[in-house]
């Protein structure tokens, strides 16, 4: 049987991630591929809920604390994943280590750099592609319900950006897809399916998932 592809979308707060994730499993499973939907934070875990209460103010946190609480929550889910990959379901994730990495990164703080961030996230399955929405700070800002989590301000959301292309250009490339998120939802689903189609043609099904180096 044909493995699931592991498909992740990444962006700022506010790029329409959420929106598009929703379109892209209704799309897919219209056309009879099984699908599953994920979002990280995962907020309905035990270390969900704590991750939950910091983002919300409830709560403090250390920086690397909050970093490990990320990635662990990434890796309570991963024989979920791997049982699902393997039984031929797609799984889709709204956003994933490259979240994991970068939002940690931009709070600058001097020993919470790219690289530290991201050795927790090694070992995790490496997503088959990564769609990036991509949107300017100031024009995610202008979109409804902004500003009410801890990292939807704008300097920390410029430099949010600034990492993600960063990671873009170290990445060996093949697995990253850029869209303008500031387009029509219409074209950037058009875009979506675009290459959603296209990873999943390319992808043979004797190939394993591969794990983040
Ligand atoms: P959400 O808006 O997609 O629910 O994500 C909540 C916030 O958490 C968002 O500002 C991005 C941030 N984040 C991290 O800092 N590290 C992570 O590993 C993930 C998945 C999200
Ligand atoms: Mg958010």
């Amino acid at each position: 049987m044909a493995r699931g592809k592991l498909i992740v979308f990444e962006g700022l707060d506010r790029s329409g991630k959420s929106t598009q994730c929703e379109r892209l499993v209704s799309y897919l499973s219209g056309r009879g591929v099984p699908v599953k939907h994920r979002r990280f934070p995962d907020r309905t875990t035990p270390i969900g809920q704590m991750i939950n209460n910091y983002l919300q103010g409830q709560s403090e946190q250390e920086d690397h604390v909050i970093h490990l609480l990320f990635s662990a929550n990434r890796w309570e889910a991963v024989a979920s994943i791997e049982a699902d990959i393997k039984a031929g379901t797609t799984v889709i994730i709204d956003r994933y280590y490259y979240s994991g990495c970068v939002y940690s990164a931009a709070k600058n703080n001097p020993s919470l750099d790219l690289a530290w961030c991201r050795h927790p996230e090694e070992g995790l399955p490496r997503p088959d592609l990564c769609l990036f929405l991509d949107i300017s700070a100031e024009d995610a800002a202008s979109r409804g319900g902004w500003g009410e989590e801890r990292y939807e301000k704008k300097e920390l959301q410029n430099r949010v950006r600034q990492l993600f292309a960063d990671i873009r250009a170290t990445d060996d490339g093949s697995d990253f897809v850029t869209i303008d998120a500031g387009q029509s939802l219409e074209d950037v689903e058009y875009a979506i399916r675009h290459h959603t189609e296209t990873c999943i043609s390319k992808i043979d099904d004797t190939s394993p998932l591969r794990r983040i180096q």
